[in-house]
């Protein structure tokens, strides 16, 4: 696999260039690892000059900025301002790249410009040997996104296209893989004989923000749910990996999407935080989800009958994203306490803001009575979200042609055929208060598991030791 030599980044003046992508070249400046030119491609008035007080301002913002790497992203950027539509900008991007041999286009654009950007760069010759990085969600429906691939197999092979999923590239979520096939003890457990359920909740206590006509387009079960959180459950629920080879870890997480029976209504509440209307780009009589909650089953001798619960949403009470996969009570009640035995054995992954794995359990009080209480042991507890940001990683890897923590196409597709019932219901989303758990219609879906894990945005402290008496 040879090295990409020349990045274009189409949507450079965006959010997620701001948020993400300067902070990842900055990361890779420092390792040395930015040797190539890029090319910002945007539809606004902008400068180079512009774009590194924008780089500056985003990298400090999230760390400290080394004048070294600043110095070596001022020296690689170079801006090119073009209607997507337009041949000549796609000339003008030829001219900046001139004699680069594997080019890198990152697609940072809305998915309904994707087909004339890829049809754009093969006219002027920039696919043939060239690779391409596409931001989620990758199309609107499991129509468009086939749509899309043919759009993308006439210019590009699988091999050379890389669907983003930032989770995948992720230090935690790579632990769930980790944990789960790194250690024997939970297989025997990890099944439909004793798991009671899993729940996922991906909450945020932000909205749009200035991505409001992005949102409109987009809905949090697009934005969110069909990957980030499928692609979770995938590394929850797949089968072990024959190897550690990019296609055995893929086929392994394309099986489990393909067993995820396709969601309906009966189990769902779509929800939207009460100002979403008011937001910039949204529209006043929006009917697009900030919120979604809803029970999947997996059609697989493993999990058959196991209700994953998954809750994702803006404007919620904390800043958090948490797995729970909480197992089956004990099979009789030995001992009488005010409150079931059941709560007390689970395995908690919690993927952001920090990286935590904890295994619950019920120990005694320490006391004259037989009363216990759940105590939880944390394996792992890194206050560092990632050493290595998400984006730092997916980038570099596909600079590299390495395709292991990317989305294949048949994955995608059988997380298209997940969502494609719940997109664009006709139905108005329950308002709900910004600082909430969003509507509480969503909490009848987990009473049959005992309610939702409502998890703290501040890592909980380490179980303190009983005070010996
Ligand atoms: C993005 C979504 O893919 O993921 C955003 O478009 C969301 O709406 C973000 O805020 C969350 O990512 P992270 O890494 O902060 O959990």
């Amino acid at each position: 696999m040879s090295a990409s030599d020349s990045l274009t980044f189409f949507g450079i003046t965006g959010d997620l260039a701001y948020k993400k992508i300067f902070p990842a070249l900055h990361a890779l400046a420092r390792r040395g690892r930015l040797n190539i030119p890029v090319v910002g491609v945007a539809s606004s008035e902008q400068t180079v000059a512009g774009l590194l007080e924008r780089a500056r301002k985003s990298i400090s913002e999230q760390g400290t900025l080394d004048e070294a790497a600043f110095a070596i992203i001022a020296k690689r950027l170079k801006y090119v301002r073009g209607d997507y539509q337009k041949p000549e900008t796609y000339d003008r991007i030829r001219t900046e790249i001139e004699g680069a041999q594997r080019p890198l286009h990152y697609l940072a654009i809305p998915p309904s410009l994707f087909q004339n950007v890829v049809e754009g760069l093969g006219r002027v010759g920039l696919t043939q040997q060239g690779r391409v990085v596409l931001e989620k969600p990758f199309g609107r429906s499991l129509a468009s996104a086939r749509e899309l691939n043919d759009v993308l197999f006439a210019r590009f092979h699988e091999k050379s296209i890389f669907r983003i999923d930032h989770y995948l590239g992720k230090e935690a979520v790579q632990n769930v893989l980790y944990f789960r096939f790194a250690n024997a003890f939970l297989e025997p457990v990890w099944n439909r004989h004793h798991v009671d359920s899993v729940q996922i909740t991906m909450a945020e206590k932000f909205g749009v923000g200035t991505r409001g006509k992005f949102y409109e387009e987009t809905g949090i079960i697009r934005d969110v749910i069909q990957n980030h959180l499928l692609q979770v459950i995938a590394f929850l629920a797949m089968e072990a990996p024959t190897s550690a080879y990019a296609d055995a870890i893929r086929d392994g997480q394309a099986s489990v999407l393909r067993s995820i029976r396709p969601l309906n209504e009966e189990h769902l509440v779509l929800g939207q935080y009460r100002g979403y209307r008011d937001e910039v780009g949204v529209a006043k009589s929006s009917r697009v989800p900030t919120y979604a909650a809803m029970r999947l089953e997996i059609d697989s001798w493993r999990w058959a009958g196991v209700p994953f619960f998954i809750r994702a949403g803006k404007m919620l009470r904390n800043t958090c994203t948490e797995v729970l996969v909480k197992f089956k009570p004990t099979p009789r009640v030995v001992f009488q306490e005010p409150f079931p035995s059941s709560a007390g054995n689970w395995v908690r992954f919690r993927l952001g803001p920090e990286v935590q794995i904890g295994i619950g359990a019920r120990a005694k009080r320490a006391g004259e009575k037989m009363a216990g209480e759940n105590t939880e042991l944390l394996l792992v507890r890194s206050k560092q979200t990632d050493e290595m940001d998400a984006y730092e990683r997916l980038l570099g890897d596909a600079m590299n042609g390495d395709p292991t923590l990317f989305a294949r196409q048949d994955a995608v597709e059988a997380e298209w055929k997940v969502t494609d019932p719940l997109l664009d219901l006709p139905v108005e989303p329950l308002p709900y208060e910004p600082g909430t758990w969003g509507p509480s219609e969503a909490d009848l879906l987990t009473q049959v598991s005992g309610g939702w894990n409502n998890p703290p945005e501040a890592a909980p402290p380490p179980p303190k030791p009983s005070a010996p008496r």
